[in-house]
């Protein structure tokens, strides 16, 4: 079905789509239909519905609705049967139109209305997912395309667990939004043009006056190479204005420089891959050069507008409550880091057609996408309100500290090699894996694969389960800890109920066929509303930019699996086994969902 805007503003949509929509959008139409008869007079009133959170250990219900108390401060006095808050509630509880999602409904202290679901639909919709797929959970968001701006290290310097960070965050939300039906482009903005190549450049034609030498054998190192021609460059004067010269003549577009140029990036990119083919994440690079040629006009374009002025002999935006200006053009005539922003962003509106341009580093730029932001708000290209399409977001995340509470570093060395970091991770889950009995019979591909999938998974969970803004301290031996909240934990138990289904020697495709859930036991109810809830968390953490919303989930299925559930009640062998075995197989495919999600490759064996 295709997305329309009306989606935003009503929920009647889900009604005619493939996709009913989240336990909370359904519930969310019902109370909407109740509203409209409760309330004829305010029909705009959106319905607030949200789990029931336990209040000293009980709960009233499964979701509430809360709209009484805001509608009876709008309304006091104007419709005379309502007498306060409490009798609101009493109404909207008696308007509601008859569904089978809803088993009772009461109503709490000051006009709460507390909805319980109905066993029966609950055991049915996971039923129904068994058979169709868990695709038909995806939530629909109001928008098509995305670009996910994300990982954008830069050529010849050092990629560091900031890049780190950024890759692993970027690709979550990516795969978040296209798992939603998003169209998503993966965009790697990195920083590949600048002034630092003239001084690369001549240093390569020096070092290696015949270009076919060229290539990342015989160069080694990029940093090092960049530092060397650094030392170069401020120890020799002449070297220096070669290197001034080669900027001037690599944007003129000169062949031989322009080579050099295109050499010492795809030694970059080289490295890059490394990191990226381990974590198993897409990009498509679309680097600072690629924006190069459309700066100019999309500067005149602004200048037309009026917002351009000069200021110390540089180009410069003032912006409303910032306290220093944009500049676009330096006062040496050359573009920059914003002039670059600026033109990706008109670029990304207007050509690329995206309605959310999202936008993952370090906090320490939130001013600079602040001001880009500001600066297209002003020119039209964004709507002043940030709720509507399109819309820009920086998401920002903080750093990654060592154990001294500093910035992170490995050893001695100044900086943190990020593929000896992954392989470090990978090495250690399989020094831990190799300590268990039964891995050790496995051929050497499974360990290798195992201790792949545990090793990296538990490097991206232990950044990604945390709030993206706060620091988090880097600890190979937390983050590979098989008990507590990490990858390895939650791999784990995912292989446990695989072997949980498999033990039982039943063909669980002939079961689904065969069996039909219900939900009983307290126990098997919780499970099951927990599973349901999953399209709601995915479509909040898409919402939010918060992968951390996803891991609670991740986490939480799994200890309501292992804790109640499975503790609770008996699987293999008892009368109730073939709904069970159902239980267990829906338990897997959502943690699957989220690992994917997540980044992460699932194991079945361990
Ligand atoms: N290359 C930048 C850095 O390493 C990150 C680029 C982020 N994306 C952007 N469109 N500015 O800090």
């Amino acid at each position: 079905m295709a997305v329309s805007d009306e989606r935003l503003c009503s929920y009647d949509w889900i009604q005619d789509a493939e996709n009913v929509g989240s336990v909370k959008r359904q519930l969310a139409h019902l109370f909407e239909v109740s509203l409209r008869t409760t309330v004829p007079s305010e029909p705009d009133i959106a319905p607030l519905v949200e789990p029931c959170a336990a209040k000293s250990g009980v709960k009233f219900g499964d979701y509430q609705c809360n709209n009484a108390m805001g509608i009876w401060s709008k309304i006091k006095g104007k419709q005379a049967e309502f007498k306060g808050p409490p009798s609101v509630g009493q109404a909207i509880m008696k308007n509601l139109p008859p569904s089978d999602i809803i088993e009772s409904c009461s109503v709490a202290g000051p006009g709460f209305v507390n909805v319980v679901l109905s066993r029966n639909w609950i055991a049915q919709s996971l039923q129904r997912m068994l058979i169709d797929g868990i695709e038909t959970w995806a939530p629909r968001l109001p928008l098509k395309r995305a670009v996910v701006d994300f990982s954008s290290p830069n050529i010849a310097k050092e990629m560091h667990v900031g890049h780190l960070r950024s890759t692993i965050i970027g690709d979550t939300l990516a795969r978040m939004l296209e798992f939603s039906h998003v169209d998503v482009l993966r965009r790697n903005h990195v920083g590949d043009w600048g002034t630092q190549f003239g001084m690369l450049i001549e240093f390569l034609f020096e070092k290696f006056p015949n270009p076919e030498d060229v290539n990342e054998a015989a160069i080694g190192d990029l940093q090092t190479f960049y530092k060397a021609s650094k030392v170069r460059f401020d120890s020799d004067p002449e070297f220096k204005q070669r290197a001034q010269q080669a900027v001037v003549r690599l944007q003129g577009g000169e062949t031989r420089y322009r080579d050099a140029w295109k050499q010492i990036c795809e030694i970059s990119r080289t490295e890059f891959h490394r990191v990226y083919e381990r974590l198993g994440v897409h990009l498509e690079e679309k680097g600072e050069s690629f924006y190069n040629p459309h700066i100019p006009g999309v500067l005149e374009e602004l200048n037309k507008k009026g917002m351009i002025e000069d200021s110390e002999g540089a180009r410069v935006i003032f912006l409303k409550d910032v306290n220093i200006p944009l500049i676009v053009v330096k006062s040496d005539g050359g573009y920059n880091y914003a002039s670059t922003d600026l033109t990706a962003l008109w670029y990304r509106i207007n050509e690329e057609k995206a309605e959310w341009i999202i936008y993952v580093t370090d906090v320490g730029q939130q001013q600079h996408f602040d001001m880009v932001f500001k600066a297209a708000k002003r020119a039209g290209w964004l709507p002043a309100d940030d709720n509507s399409y399109p819309k820009a977001t920086h998401v920002g995340f903080g750093l990654v500290l060592g154990e001294d509470g500093k910035r992170f570093r490995t050893r001695n060395t100044e900086v943190v090699r990020l593929v000896d970091l992954l392989d470090e991770a990978k090495n250690r889950s399989k020094t831990a894996l190799l300590e268990r009995d039964t891995a050790k019979e496995w051929p050497e591909e499974e360990v290798e694969k195992t201790s792949e999938a545990v090793g990296y998974g538990a490097v991206k969970y232990a950044d990604l389960k945390n709030n993206r803004l706060t620091n988090y301290t880097f600890n190979f031996d937390q983050m590979l800890n098989d008990k507590g909240n990490t990858a390895v934990y939650l791999l784990y138990a995912h292989a446990r109920i695989c072997s949980i289904i498999r033990k039982s020697g039943k063909d669980i495709e002939e079961v689904k066929k065969n069996a039909k859930i219900a939900l009983d036991h307290e126990d098997e109810r919780a499970l099951g509303l927990h599973l349901l809830q999953f399209s709601e968390v995915v479509e909040e953490a898409c919402t939010n930019l918060l992968p951390n919303v996803l891991c609670e989930y991740l986490y939480n299925l799994s200890e309501i699996f292992t804790k109640k559930f499975y503790s609770n009640c008996q699987v293999v062998g008892s009368p109730e086994e073939g709904s069970r075995l159902l239980l267990c197989e829906a338990t897997a495919i959502v943690m699957r969902k989220c690992f994917y999600l997540l980044g992460i490759v699932p194991v079945y064996k361990i």
